[in-house]
């Protein structure tokens, strides 16, 4: 279907504020094409940009990207440095077209951990968009679902022993705001490229009700017309949030 056909049929007043991305398949495209891993990344980054700008226009508020996992620090060090430098030179290039295009971006993760110069980097980007109100550009970097959740265990855990918390009080609006997703609704949507069906540690405590979009097509090659794909699937769906249909549709 043509890329006109398909954006007319999305609701845009059912469009998802908050779509998380597992991109996912930049090593595979690469070596298809006889490349080296990096190729693909690089690729990558286009795929982000334009993905970023389409999420934008449709009126998505909240798009959040698994750039970087905790498990990633453990491949070749040749390929944590080619993507660590991938990502300052992109966050710096694309500053300016984040301000065009009204976008603010934010971080969660480990950023300690990351390299200095790349972490300077990305919170003077930070900082120079921080006024933006279009959408917010989340970049999930040195991050797991269950790193975030042991850091937020830690912090309650704190306010115990301080005696500032009685144990009682936990509930999920406590573990909620403890965690660096704390400012973001939870996704509404979450997709995965490449084919592969897994969650790979990411937003677990997050996704707890959101829909999932797997699609074989890897991130290199992923276009507006596959994210339209995902969002009409997305909009196909029938979200009940634990009720019957017949409560969700008729509320008492
Ligand atoms: C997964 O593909 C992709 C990553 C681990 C990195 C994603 C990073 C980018 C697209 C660049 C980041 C830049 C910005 C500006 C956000 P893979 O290498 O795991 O693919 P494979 O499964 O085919 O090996």
């Amino acid at each position: 279907m043509a890329e006109k056909e398909l954006l007319s049929l999305i609701d845009t007043a059912r469009i998802p504020e908050h779509v998380a991305i597992i991109m996912d398949g930049n090593g595979r495209w690469a070596k298809k094409q006889g490349y080296l891993r990096i190729f693909g990344h690089k690729q990558g980054v286009n795929t982000v940009r334009n993905v970023v700008e389409t999420a934008a226009q449709l009126g998505v508020k909240y798009l959040t990207l698994y750039a970087f996992s905790t498990e990633n620090w453990n491949r070749p060090k040749i390929e944590v440095n080619a993507l660590m430098e991938l990502l300052v030179e992109s966050i710096r290039k694309e500053t300016p077209r984040l301000m065009e295009n009204g976008i603010k971006l934010e971080t969660i993760g480990n950023m300690e951990s990351l390299p200095s110069g790349c972490n300077k980097t990305l919170q003077e980007t930070v900082e120079t968009t921080k006024n933006n109100q279009k959408m917010t550009l989340i970049l999930a970097l040195s991050y797991s679902g269950r790193w975030d959740i042991i850091e937020a265990v830690r912090k309650i855990a704190a306010s115990v022993k301080a005696g500032e918390l009685e144990p009682e009080a936990i509930d999920e609006k406590v573990l909620n705001a403890a965690l660096n997703t704390a400012r973001y609704p939870n996704p509404d949507l979450l997709i995965r490229t490449s084919g592969e069906q897994r969650i790979s540690n990411f937003l677990l405590w997050e996704i707890a009700y959101s829909e999932i979009h797997f699609t074989p097509v890897l991130w290199p090659e992923f276009t507006s017309v596959d994210f339209y794909r995902a969002i009409i699937d997305y909009q196909s769906r029938e979200r009940r949030f634990g009720k019957t249909s017949e409560q969700f549709l008729n509320p008492a």
